[in-house]
Protein backbone atom coordinates (compact mmCIF):
# COMPACT_ATOMS: atom_id res chain seq x y z
CA UNK A 1 0.00 0.00 0.00
CA UNK A 2 1.02 3.93 -0.92
CA UNK A 3 2.14 5.34 1.93
CA UNK A 4 -0.41 8.80 2.56
CA UNK A 5 1.60 11.22 1.20
CA UNK A 6 1.68 9.17 -2.00
CA UNK A 7 -1.86 8.45 -2.25
CA UNK A 8 -2.26 12.27 -1.99
CA UNK A 9 -0.26 12.53 -5.02
CA UNK A 10 -1.60 10.09 -6.67
CA UNK A 11 -4.78 11.59 -6.48
CA UNK A 12 -4.25 14.80 -7.66
CA UNK A 13 -2.42 14.02 -10.72
CA UNK A 14 -5.39 11.77 -11.66
CA UNK A 15 -7.90 14.98 -10.79
CA UNK A 16 -5.65 16.89 -13.12
CA UNK A 17 -6.02 14.36 -15.75
CA UNK A 18 -10.01 14.78 -15.74
CA UNK A 19 -11.54 12.17 -18.18
CA UNK A 20 -7.66 11.37 -19.50
CA UNK A 21 -6.07 12.07 -22.49
CA UNK A 22 -8.03 11.16 -24.89
CA UNK A 23 -10.81 12.80 -23.79
CA UNK A 24 -8.67 15.75 -23.51
CA UNK A 25 -7.42 15.26 -27.25
CA UNK A 26 -10.95 15.15 -28.20
CA UNK A 27 -12.28 18.63 -26.32
CA UNK A 28 -8.98 20.31 -27.89
CA UNK A 29 -9.97 18.82 -31.26
CA UNK A 30 -13.49 20.45 -30.90
CA UNK A 31 -11.60 23.90 -30.52
CA UNK A 32 -12.39 23.92 -26.80
CA UNK A 33 -9.77 24.41 -23.80
CA UNK A 34 -10.48 22.02 -20.77
CA UNK A 35 -11.54 23.07 -17.90
CA UNK A 36 -8.38 23.98 -15.97
CA UNK A 37 -7.00 25.85 -18.82
CA UNK A 38 -10.36 27.98 -19.16
CA UNK A 39 -9.81 28.65 -15.08
CA UNK A 40 -6.39 29.50 -16.01
CA UNK A 41 -6.93 31.85 -18.54
CA UNK A 42 -9.58 33.49 -16.85
CA UNK A 43 -7.46 33.84 -13.89
CA UNK A 44 -4.54 35.94 -12.79
CA UNK A 45 -1.10 33.86 -13.22
CA UNK A 46 -1.09 31.42 -10.37
CA UNK A 47 -3.78 33.16 -8.70
CA UNK A 48 -6.11 30.01 -8.97
CA UNK A 49 -6.89 27.51 -5.37
CA UNK A 50 -8.63 24.41 -6.24
CA UNK A 51 -11.12 23.13 -3.87
CA UNK A 52 -12.56 19.41 -3.66
CA UNK A 53 -10.23 17.77 -5.77
CA UNK A 54 -10.98 14.73 -3.40
CA UNK A 55 -14.81 14.85 -4.05
CA UNK A 56 -15.81 11.78 -6.09
CA UNK A 57 -19.30 11.02 -6.98
CA UNK A 58 -21.08 8.16 -5.07
CA UNK A 59 -23.14 6.36 -7.54
CA UNK A 60 -22.95 2.54 -7.47
CA UNK A 61 -25.42 2.05 -10.54
CA UNK A 62 -24.41 1.10 -13.85
CA UNK A 63 -20.90 -0.31 -12.82
CA UNK A 64 -20.08 3.24 -11.86
CA UNK A 65 -18.69 2.24 -8.64
CA UNK A 66 -15.60 0.77 -10.68
CA UNK A 67 -15.38 4.76 -12.98
CA UNK A 68 -14.76 7.23 -10.88
CA UNK A 69 -11.99 10.59 -10.82
CA UNK A 70 -11.34 12.76 -8.24
CA UNK A 71 -12.49 16.12 -8.18
CA UNK A 72 -15.79 14.57 -10.61
CA UNK A 73 -16.79 16.61 -13.47
CA UNK A 74 -16.62 20.18 -12.32
CA UNK A 75 -13.23 22.23 -10.91
CA UNK A 76 -14.23 24.80 -8.69
CA UNK A 77 -12.28 27.05 -6.04
CA UNK A 78 -11.04 30.83 -5.59
CA UNK A 79 -9.11 33.10 -7.82
CA UNK A 80 -8.03 36.44 -8.43
CA UNK A 81 -8.76 38.61 -11.30
CA UNK A 82 -7.00 42.18 -11.70
CA UNK A 83 -6.65 41.52 -8.33
CA UNK A 84 -10.33 40.93 -7.73
CA UNK A 85 -11.35 37.94 -5.42
CA UNK A 86 -14.11 35.72 -7.92
CA UNK A 87 -15.40 32.74 -6.95
CA UNK A 88 -15.46 29.76 -10.47
CA UNK A 89 -16.33 26.38 -11.03
CA UNK A 90 -15.71 24.88 -14.90
CA UNK A 91 -17.80 22.41 -15.93
CA UNK A 92 -15.12 19.10 -16.89
CA UNK A 93 -16.46 17.95 -20.42
CA UNK A 94 -13.98 15.24 -20.39
CA UNK A 95 -15.54 13.79 -17.16
CA UNK A 96 -18.75 11.98 -17.98
CA UNK A 97 -19.54 14.60 -20.46
CA UNK A 98 -19.20 17.43 -17.57
CA UNK A 99 -22.48 15.83 -16.11
CA UNK A 100 -24.04 16.89 -13.47
CA UNK A 101 -23.75 14.74 -10.59
CA UNK A 102 -24.88 15.24 -7.01
CA UNK A 103 -21.15 15.98 -5.89
CA UNK A 104 -20.92 18.02 -8.96
CA UNK A 105 -23.46 20.27 -7.42
CA UNK A 106 -22.72 20.29 -4.10
CA UNK A 107 -19.11 21.45 -4.72
CA UNK A 108 -20.76 24.34 -6.75
CA UNK A 109 -22.99 25.19 -3.59
CA UNK A 110 -19.99 25.10 -1.34
CA UNK A 111 -18.37 27.76 -3.93
CA UNK A 112 -21.32 29.83 -4.14
CA UNK A 113 -22.32 30.04 -0.37
CA UNK A 114 -18.97 31.17 0.01
CA UNK A 115 -19.10 34.12 -2.30
CA UNK A 116 -22.42 35.19 -0.53
CA UNK A 117 -20.81 34.76 2.79
CA UNK A 118 -17.41 37.00 1.98
CA UNK A 119 -19.23 39.03 -1.12
CA UNK A 120 -17.11 38.06 -4.14
CA UNK A 121 -18.70 37.48 -7.76
CA UNK A 122 -19.57 33.68 -9.12
CA UNK A 123 -18.65 33.29 -12.61
CA UNK A 124 -19.49 29.47 -14.05
CA UNK A 125 -18.08 28.19 -16.89
CA UNK A 126 -20.89 25.70 -18.24
CA UNK A 127 -19.68 23.29 -20.66
CA UNK A 128 -21.70 19.99 -20.09
CA UNK A 129 -24.32 17.37 -20.93
CA UNK A 130 -26.58 18.21 -18.25
CA UNK A 131 -28.06 15.76 -15.49
CA UNK A 132 -26.10 12.81 -14.32
CA UNK A 133 -28.30 10.50 -15.88
CA UNK A 134 -26.69 7.29 -13.93
CA UNK A 135 -27.84 9.50 -10.93
CA UNK A 136 -31.65 10.45 -11.67
CA UNK A 137 -33.44 12.08 -9.07
CA UNK A 138 -30.38 13.27 -6.99
CA UNK A 139 -29.32 15.15 -9.65
CA UNK A 140 -32.00 16.70 -10.57
CA UNK A 141 -31.67 17.43 -6.84
CA UNK A 142 -28.32 19.02 -7.69
CA UNK A 143 -29.75 21.51 -9.93
CA UNK A 144 -32.65 22.40 -7.59
CA UNK A 145 -29.73 23.11 -4.88
CA UNK A 146 -28.16 25.56 -7.12
CA UNK A 147 -31.32 27.22 -9.02
CA UNK A 148 -32.19 28.39 -5.00
CA UNK A 149 -28.22 29.67 -4.21
CA UNK A 150 -28.59 31.71 -7.85
CA UNK A 151 -32.21 33.32 -6.31
CA UNK A 152 -30.78 34.04 -3.18
CA UNK A 153 -27.80 35.62 -4.53
CA UNK A 154 -29.35 37.89 -6.68
CA UNK A 155 -28.81 41.74 -6.45
CA UNK A 156 -26.35 40.47 -3.50
CA UNK A 157 -22.69 39.55 -5.62
CA UNK A 158 -22.14 39.63 -9.47
CA UNK A 159 -23.06 36.27 -11.30
CA UNK A 160 -22.10 35.21 -14.70
CA UNK A 161 -22.27 32.46 -17.08
CA UNK A 162 -20.39 31.42 -20.11
CA UNK A 163 -21.14 28.66 -22.32
CA UNK A 164 -18.84 27.39 -23.46
CA UNK A 165 -20.13 23.75 -24.95
CA UNK A 166 -23.51 21.92 -24.37
CA UNK A 167 -25.81 23.30 -21.75
CA UNK A 168 -29.37 21.47 -21.90
CA UNK A 169 -32.22 20.78 -20.20
CA UNK A 170 -32.92 22.01 -16.80
CA UNK A 171 -29.17 23.01 -17.04
CA UNK A 172 -30.31 26.21 -18.61
CA UNK A 173 -31.96 27.75 -15.92
CA UNK A 174 -28.79 28.47 -13.67
CA UNK A 175 -27.00 30.90 -15.96
CA UNK A 176 -31.02 31.91 -16.85
CA UNK A 177 -30.96 33.09 -13.14
CA UNK A 178 -27.61 34.71 -13.38
CA UNK A 179 -26.96 38.31 -14.45
CA UNK A 180 -25.32 37.53 -17.60
CA UNK A 181 -24.98 34.92 -19.94
CA UNK A 182 -22.19 35.00 -22.79
CA UNK A 183 -21.49 32.65 -25.28
CA UNK A 184 -18.53 30.93 -27.83
CA UNK A 185 -19.33 31.15 -31.06
CA UNK A 186 -20.00 27.88 -32.88
CA UNK A 187 -19.03 26.00 -29.79
CA UNK A 188 -21.73 26.42 -27.24
CA UNK A 189 -25.33 26.03 -27.20
CA UNK A 190 -28.24 26.61 -24.86
CA UNK A 191 -31.70 24.92 -25.05
CA UNK A 192 -34.51 23.36 -23.27
CA UNK A 193 -35.22 19.97 -25.83
CA UNK A 194 -32.69 19.17 -28.52
CA UNK A 195 -33.03 18.76 -32.37
CA UNK A 196 -34.47 15.54 -31.69
CA UNK A 197 -36.87 15.94 -29.74
CA UNK A 198 -37.91 19.37 -31.41
CA UNK A 199 -38.78 16.90 -34.16
CA UNK A 200 -40.42 14.55 -32.11
CA UNK A 201 -42.94 16.84 -30.60
CA UNK A 202 -43.49 19.78 -33.05
CA UNK A 203 -42.21 18.08 -36.11
CA UNK A 204 -39.77 20.81 -37.03
CA UNK A 205 -36.06 20.53 -38.47
CA UNK A 206 -33.80 22.15 -36.96
CA UNK A 207 -29.93 22.25 -36.36
CA UNK A 208 -28.43 22.45 -32.54
CA UNK A 209 -26.50 25.83 -33.90
CA UNK A 210 -30.25 27.58 -35.61
CA UNK A 211 -32.19 26.47 -32.04
CA UNK A 212 -29.84 27.31 -29.49
CA UNK A 213 -26.43 29.23 -30.74
CA UNK A 214 -24.81 31.97 -29.77
CA UNK A 215 -26.16 34.34 -32.68
CA UNK A 216 -29.64 32.77 -31.91
CA UNK A 217 -29.48 33.65 -28.17
CA UNK A 218 -28.05 36.96 -28.58
CA UNK A 219 -29.74 38.32 -31.78
CA UNK A 220 -33.58 36.30 -31.45
CA UNK A 221 -34.20 35.02 -27.95
CA UNK A 222 -32.45 37.94 -25.97
CA UNK A 223 -31.07 34.98 -23.74
CA UNK A 224 -27.73 35.43 -23.69
CA UNK A 225 -25.68 38.79 -23.77
CA UNK A 226 -22.69 38.84 -25.80
CA UNK A 227 -20.83 36.21 -27.94
CA UNK A 228 -17.02 35.65 -28.34
CA UNK A 229 -15.02 34.18 -31.32
CA UNK A 230 -13.55 31.29 -29.38
CA UNK A 231 -12.75 30.09 -25.91
CA UNK A 232 -9.82 32.69 -24.98
CA UNK A 233 -11.67 35.72 -26.75
CA UNK A 234 -14.80 34.55 -24.67
CA UNK A 235 -12.28 34.45 -21.23
CA UNK A 236 -10.65 37.97 -21.75
CA UNK A 237 -13.49 39.78 -22.39
CA UNK A 238 -15.40 38.37 -19.34
CA UNK A 239 -12.18 39.94 -17.30
CA UNK A 240 -13.15 42.79 -19.22
CA UNK A 241 -16.63 42.75 -18.09
CA UNK A 242 -15.48 41.86 -14.15
CA UNK A 243 -13.40 44.95 -13.69
CA UNK A 244 -16.62 47.09 -14.36
CA UNK A 245 -18.49 45.37 -11.30
CA UNK A 246 -18.31 46.05 -7.57
CA UNK A 247 -17.64 43.06 -5.72
CA UNK A 248 -20.87 42.86 -4.16
CA UNK A 249 -24.12 45.22 -3.08
CA UNK A 250 -21.90 46.18 -0.27
CA UNK A 251 -19.39 47.94 -2.47
CA UNK A 252 -20.24 51.01 -3.94
CA UNK A 253 -18.92 51.20 -7.79
CA UNK A 254 -15.94 50.46 -8.76
CA UNK A 255 -13.14 53.53 -9.30
CA UNK A 256 -9.93 52.88 -12.19
CA UNK A 257 -7.03 54.88 -12.64
CA UNK A 258 -8.43 57.56 -14.95
CA UNK A 259 -5.53 58.98 -17.70
CA UNK A 260 -8.48 60.67 -19.67
CA UNK A 261 -8.76 64.15 -18.53
CA UNK A 262 -12.56 64.40 -17.31
CA UNK A 263 -13.02 67.96 -17.93
CA UNK A 264 -11.90 67.68 -21.42
CA UNK A 265 -14.08 69.36 -24.38
CA UNK A 266 -15.50 67.05 -26.85
CA UNK A 267 -16.28 69.05 -29.96
CA UNK A 268 -17.24 66.54 -32.12
CA UNK A 269 -20.00 66.16 -30.01
CA UNK A 270 -21.37 69.12 -31.05
CA UNK A 271 -21.96 68.23 -34.62
CA UNK A 272 -23.42 64.78 -34.07
CA UNK A 273 -27.43 65.69 -34.12
CA UNK A 274 -28.70 66.52 -37.40
CA UNK A 275 -30.73 69.55 -38.31
CA UNK A 276 -33.44 67.38 -40.03
CA UNK A 277 -35.06 66.17 -37.21
CA UNK A 278 -36.22 62.96 -38.83
CA UNK A 279 -32.75 62.03 -39.71
CA UNK A 280 -30.45 59.10 -37.85
CA UNK A 281 -27.37 59.44 -36.21
CA UNK A 282 -25.55 57.22 -34.27
CA UNK A 283 -26.32 57.13 -30.15
CA UNK A 284 -22.52 54.74 -30.24
CA UNK A 285 -21.13 58.05 -31.52
CA UNK A 286 -21.95 60.07 -28.06
CA UNK A 287 -21.72 57.48 -25.76
CA UNK A 288 -17.99 56.32 -27.09
CA UNK A 289 -17.49 60.82 -27.64
CA UNK A 290 -18.49 61.21 -23.25
CA UNK A 291 -17.06 57.77 -22.07
CA UNK A 292 -13.17 57.60 -20.50
CA UNK A 293 -10.80 56.50 -23.06
CA UNK A 294 -14.19 55.58 -26.16
CA UNK A 295 -14.16 52.13 -23.90
CA UNK A 296 -17.70 51.14 -23.53
CA UNK A 297 -18.72 47.11 -22.68
CA UNK A 298 -22.07 46.93 -24.60
CA UNK A 299 -24.70 44.17 -23.06
CA UNK A 300 -26.93 42.84 -25.67
CA UNK A 301 -24.65 44.80 -28.39
CA UNK A 302 -27.21 42.50 -31.18
CA UNK A 303 -30.87 42.33 -29.84
CA UNK A 304 -33.30 45.31 -29.47
CA UNK A 305 -30.66 47.49 -31.26
CA UNK A 306 -32.95 50.49 -30.78
CA UNK A 307 -31.73 50.73 -27.46
CA UNK A 308 -27.97 50.48 -26.01
CA UNK A 309 -26.75 48.96 -23.05
CA UNK A 310 -23.15 48.90 -21.34
CA UNK A 311 -20.55 50.15 -18.99
CA UNK A 312 -18.51 52.63 -19.40
CA UNK A 313 -16.49 54.62 -17.22
CA UNK A 314 -16.10 58.21 -16.22
CA UNK A 315 -13.53 59.79 -14.35
CA UNK A 316 -12.67 56.31 -13.64
CA UNK A 317 -15.57 55.28 -11.76
CA UNK A 318 -18.20 52.71 -14.00
CA UNK A 319 -21.36 54.12 -14.34
CA UNK A 320 -24.25 52.00 -16.49
CA UNK A 321 -24.91 53.80 -19.91
CA UNK A 322 -28.78 53.47 -21.25
CA UNK A 323 -29.08 55.03 -24.86
CA UNK A 324 -31.78 55.39 -27.58
CA UNK A 325 -30.23 54.28 -30.83
CA UNK A 326 -32.22 56.38 -33.43
CA UNK A 327 -30.01 54.85 -36.34
CA UNK A 328 -32.47 51.69 -35.40
CA UNK A 329 -36.20 52.46 -35.83
CA UNK A 330 -36.24 55.59 -35.15
CA UNK A 331 -34.59 54.63 -31.41
CA UNK A 332 -38.04 54.32 -30.37
CA UNK A 333 -39.20 51.84 -27.94
CA UNK A 334 -40.91 48.51 -28.16
CA UNK A 335 -41.29 45.13 -26.12
CA UNK A 336 -37.75 43.66 -26.75
CA UNK A 337 -36.06 46.91 -25.84
CA UNK A 338 -38.11 47.58 -23.06
CA UNK A 339 -36.98 44.69 -21.08
CA UNK A 340 -33.58 44.52 -22.45
CA UNK A 341 -33.19 48.40 -20.34
CA UNK A 342 -35.20 47.23 -17.52
CA UNK A 343 -33.08 44.23 -16.46
CA UNK A 344 -30.04 46.09 -16.93
CA UNK A 345 -31.05 49.56 -15.28
CA UNK A 346 -31.98 46.98 -12.30
CA UNK A 347 -28.58 45.02 -12.09
CA UNK A 348 -26.67 48.73 -12.32
CA UNK A 349 -29.33 50.04 -9.55
CA UNK A 350 -28.51 46.83 -7.29
CA UNK A 351 -24.75 47.26 -7.48
CA UNK A 352 -24.58 50.78 -6.33
CA UNK A 353 -23.44 51.62 -10.08
CA UNK A 354 -25.24 55.45 -11.70
CA UNK A 355 -27.20 55.53 -14.66
CA UNK A 356 -26.54 58.03 -16.96
CA UNK A 357 -29.38 58.17 -19.61
CA UNK A 358 -29.19 59.39 -23.52
CA UNK A 359 -32.82 60.38 -25.01
CA UNK A 360 -34.04 60.41 -28.14
CA UNK A 361 -37.27 58.57 -28.35
CA UNK A 362 -40.01 59.49 -30.68
CA UNK A 363 -42.28 57.19 -28.67
CA UNK A 364 -43.35 53.32 -27.93
CA UNK A 365 -43.80 51.78 -31.12
CA UNK A 366 -47.39 51.36 -32.12
CA UNK A 367 -49.20 48.63 -34.06
CA UNK A 368 -51.25 45.37 -33.02
CA UNK A 369 -47.89 42.81 -33.13
CA UNK A 370 -46.53 45.58 -30.20
CA UNK A 371 -50.20 45.89 -28.43
CA UNK A 372 -51.15 42.32 -28.17
CA UNK A 373 -47.82 41.12 -27.26
CA UNK A 374 -48.27 43.22 -24.42
CA UNK A 375 -45.83 46.42 -24.68
CA UNK A 376 -48.12 47.92 -22.10
CA UNK A 377 -46.92 45.89 -19.29
CA UNK A 378 -42.98 45.33 -21.10
CA UNK A 379 -43.01 48.88 -21.38
CA UNK A 380 -43.94 49.58 -17.78
CA UNK A 381 -41.15 47.34 -16.65
CA UNK A 382 -38.48 50.13 -18.26
CA UNK A 383 -40.53 52.59 -16.21
CA UNK A 384 -40.90 50.35 -12.86
CA UNK A 385 -37.05 49.90 -13.19
CA UNK A 386 -36.26 53.65 -13.44
CA UNK A 387 -38.53 54.66 -11.07
CA UNK A 388 -37.39 52.28 -7.97
CA UNK A 389 -33.58 52.88 -8.83
CA UNK A 390 -32.12 55.23 -6.00
CA UNK A 391 -28.48 55.20 -7.34
CA UNK A 392 -27.35 58.82 -8.93
CA UNK A 393 -29.05 59.16 -12.34
CA UNK A 394 -28.34 61.71 -14.51
CA UNK A 395 -29.86 62.28 -18.46
CA UNK A 396 -29.35 63.81 -21.24
CA UNK A 397 -31.96 64.53 -23.65
CA UNK A 398 -29.88 65.22 -27.34
CA UNK A 399 -32.90 65.04 -29.14
CA UNK A 400 -36.69 63.55 -29.01
CA UNK A 401 -38.72 62.74 -26.02
CA UNK A 402 -42.06 62.45 -26.85
CA UNK A 403 -45.14 61.37 -24.86
CA UNK A 404 -44.81 58.33 -22.03
CA UNK A 405 -41.55 57.52 -23.17
CA UNK A 406 -40.44 60.89 -22.09
CA UNK A 407 -41.58 60.01 -18.63
CA UNK A 408 -39.48 56.63 -18.69
CA UNK A 409 -36.30 57.28 -20.15
CA UNK A 410 -35.40 58.25 -16.26
CA UNK A 411 -36.84 61.83 -16.63
CA UNK A 412 -36.94 64.52 -13.60
CA UNK A 413 -40.35 63.23 -13.30
CA UNK A 414 -38.72 59.34 -11.69
CA UNK A 415 -36.41 61.34 -9.23
CA UNK A 416 -33.91 62.12 -11.73
CA UNK A 417 -31.35 63.65 -9.89
CA UNK A 418 -29.64 65.61 -12.98
CA UNK A 419 -31.59 65.98 -16.31
CA UNK A 420 -29.64 68.24 -19.00
CA UNK A 421 -31.18 68.85 -22.36
CA UNK A 422 -28.89 69.93 -25.63
CA UNK A 423 -29.99 72.94 -27.38
CA UNK A 424 -31.79 70.26 -30.49
CA UNK A 425 -33.51 68.74 -27.45
CA UNK A 426 -37.40 68.88 -28.55
CA UNK A 427 -39.40 67.73 -25.65
CA UNK A 428 -43.37 67.32 -26.33
CA UNK A 429 -46.55 64.97 -26.14
CA UNK A 430 -45.96 63.82 -29.57
CA UNK A 431 -44.11 65.13 -33.10
CA UNK A 432 -45.58 67.90 -34.92
CA UNK A 433 -47.17 66.07 -37.59
CA UNK A 434 -49.11 64.05 -35.14
CA UNK A 435 -49.82 66.72 -32.95
CA UNK A 436 -51.28 68.84 -36.13
CA UNK A 437 -53.16 66.15 -37.25
CA UNK A 438 -55.37 65.67 -34.14
CA UNK A 439 -55.46 69.44 -33.09
CA UNK A 440 -56.02 70.37 -36.87
CA UNK A 441 -58.61 67.50 -38.41
CA UNK A 442 -59.03 68.09 -41.72
CA UNK A 443 -57.44 71.55 -41.85
CA UNK A 444 -55.97 72.98 -45.42
CA UNK A 445 -53.06 75.20 -44.01
CA UNK A 446 -51.49 72.62 -42.01
CA UNK A 447 -47.65 73.56 -42.76
CA UNK A 448 -48.50 76.66 -41.11
CA UNK A 449 -49.62 74.63 -37.70
CA UNK A 450 -46.59 72.83 -37.80
CA UNK A 451 -44.33 75.21 -37.60
CA UNK A 452 -46.21 76.76 -34.70
CA UNK A 453 -46.27 73.65 -33.18
CA UNK A 454 -42.60 73.27 -33.70
CA UNK A 455 -41.83 76.72 -32.70
CA UNK A 456 -43.70 76.09 -29.38
CA UNK A 457 -42.53 72.61 -28.23
CA UNK A 458 -39.19 71.80 -30.88
CA UNK A 459 -37.20 73.20 -28.43
CA UNK A 460 -35.44 72.88 -24.90
CA UNK A 461 -37.86 75.79 -23.52
CA UNK A 462 -41.13 74.77 -22.41
CA UNK A 463 -38.95 71.90 -20.22
CA UNK A 464 -36.51 74.23 -18.84
CA UNK A 465 -38.96 76.59 -17.86
CA UNK A 466 -40.92 74.02 -15.64
CA UNK A 467 -37.85 72.86 -14.60
CA UNK A 468 -37.89 69.66 -15.76
CA UNK A 469 -34.14 69.95 -17.26
CA UNK A 470 -31.69 71.68 -14.95
CA UNK A 471 -30.05 73.08 -17.52
CA UNK A 472 -29.65 73.03 -21.39
CA UNK A 473 -26.09 72.34 -21.98
CA UNK A 474 -23.68 72.60 -25.16
CA UNK A 475 -22.65 68.66 -26.10
CA UNK A 476 -18.91 69.54 -26.13
CA UNK A 477 -19.47 70.26 -22.23
CA UNK A 478 -21.08 66.90 -21.30
CA UNK A 479 -18.00 64.84 -20.51
CA UNK A 480 -16.92 67.45 -18.00
CA UNK A 481 -20.48 68.00 -16.62
CA UNK A 482 -21.28 64.23 -16.02
CA UNK A 483 -17.91 63.64 -14.35
CA UNK A 484 -18.31 67.09 -12.07
CA UNK A 485 -22.15 65.32 -11.26
CA UNK A 486 -21.12 61.94 -10.29
CA UNK A 487 -18.43 63.24 -8.03
CA UNK A 488 -21.39 65.86 -6.52
CA UNK A 489 -23.33 62.71 -6.19
CA UNK A 490 -21.71 59.97 -4.80
CA UNK A 491 -22.62 60.90 -1.33
CA UNK A 492 -26.45 60.47 -2.38
CA UNK A 493 -28.61 58.17 -0.24
CA UNK A 494 -31.71 57.54 -1.13
CA UNK A 495 -33.97 54.43 -0.25
CA UNK A 496 -37.27 52.89 -0.90
CA UNK A 497 -40.41 51.95 1.43
CA UNK A 498 -39.43 48.65 3.32
CA UNK A 499 -40.97 45.98 1.24
CA UNK A 500 -40.49 42.30 0.89
CA UNK A 501 -40.24 42.95 -2.69
CA UNK A 502 -42.06 45.16 -5.16
CA UNK A 503 -44.03 44.13 -8.03
CA UNK A 504 -42.56 44.44 -11.03
CA UNK A 505 -44.61 43.81 -14.07
CA UNK A 506 -43.63 40.25 -15.36
N1 LIG B 1 -24.86 11.76 -18.01
C1 LIG B 1 -23.82 10.91 -17.98
N2 LIG B 1 -22.87 10.87 -18.92
C2 LIG B 1 -22.99 11.72 -19.95
C3 LIG B 1 -24.04 12.62 -20.07
C4 LIG B 1 -25.01 12.64 -19.05
N3 LIG B 1 -26.03 13.48 -19.08
N4 LIG B 1 -23.88 13.34 -21.19
C5 LIG B 1 -22.77 12.91 -21.78
N5 LIG B 1 -22.21 11.90 -21.03
C6 LIG B 1 -20.97 11.17 -21.32
C7 LIG B 1 -21.08 10.26 -22.52
O1 LIG B 1 -21.56 9.02 -22.11
C8 LIG B 1 -19.65 10.21 -23.01
O2 LIG B 1 -18.94 9.32 -22.18
P1 LIG B 1 -17.58 8.59 -22.69
O3 LIG B 1 -16.56 9.67 -22.83
O4 LIG B 1 -17.27 7.64 -21.61
O5 LIG B 1 -17.93 7.98 -23.99
C9 LIG B 1 -19.14 11.59 -22.69
O6 LIG B 1 -19.99 12.13 -21.68
C10 LIG B 1 -19.16 12.54 -23.87
O7 LIG B 1 -20.46 12.52 -24.46
P2 LIG B 1 -20.66 12.35 -26.03
O8 LIG B 1 -22.09 12.06 -26.24
O9 LIG B 1 -19.66 11.41 -26.57
O10 LIG B 1 -20.28 13.83 -26.51
P3 LIG B 1 -20.86 14.63 -27.73
O11 LIG B 1 -20.06 15.88 -27.79
O12 LIG B 1 -20.97 13.79 -28.92
O13 LIG B 1 -22.37 15.03 -27.28
C11 LIG B 1 -24.11 15.82 -25.79
C12 LIG B 1 -22.63 15.86 -26.18
C13 LIG B 1 -24.29 16.65 -24.55
C14 LIG B 1 -24.97 16.40 -26.93
C15 LIG B 1 -24.58 14.38 -25.57
O14 LIG B 1 -23.67 13.75 -24.70
C16 LIG B 1 -25.94 14.27 -24.95
O15 LIG B 1 -26.96 14.39 -25.64
N6 LIG B 1 -26.00 14.02 -23.61
C17 LIG B 1 -27.25 13.88 -22.90
C18 LIG B 1 -27.93 15.21 -22.73
C19 LIG B 1 -29.19 15.07 -21.90
O16 LIG B 1 -30.24 14.76 -22.41
N7 LIG B 1 -29.04 15.30 -20.59
C20 LIG B 1 -30.06 15.20 -19.66
C21 LIG B 1 -30.94 16.41 -19.71
S1 LIG B 1 -30.91 17.41 -18.26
Amino acid sequence: TLAVRDRINEKKRLALLGGGERRIEAQHKKGKLTARERVHVLCDSDSFIEYDQFMEHTCTDFGMANEKYPGDSVVTGQGYIDGKLVYIFSQDFTVFGGSLSSVHAKKICKIMDQALLVGAPVIGLNDSGGARIQEGVESLAGYADIFQRNVLASGVIPQISLIMGPCAGGAVYSPALTDFTLMVKNTSYLFITGPDVVKAVTNEDVTQEQLGGAKTHTSLSGVAHRAFENDIDALLNLRDLISFLPSSNRQSSPIAECVDPWDRDVPVLDGIVPLESTAAYDMSDVILGVVDNREFFEIMPNYAKNIKIGFGRLNGQTVGIVGNQPKVAAGCLDINSSVKGARFVRFCDAFNIPLITFVDVPGFLPGTAQEYGGIIRHGAKLLYAFAEATVPKITVITRKAYGGAYDVMSSKHLRGDINYAWPTAEVAVMGAKGAVSILYRGAQDVKKYEDEYLDKFGNPFPAAVRGFVDDIIEPRDTRRRLCRDLAALSTKKLSNPWKKHGNIPL
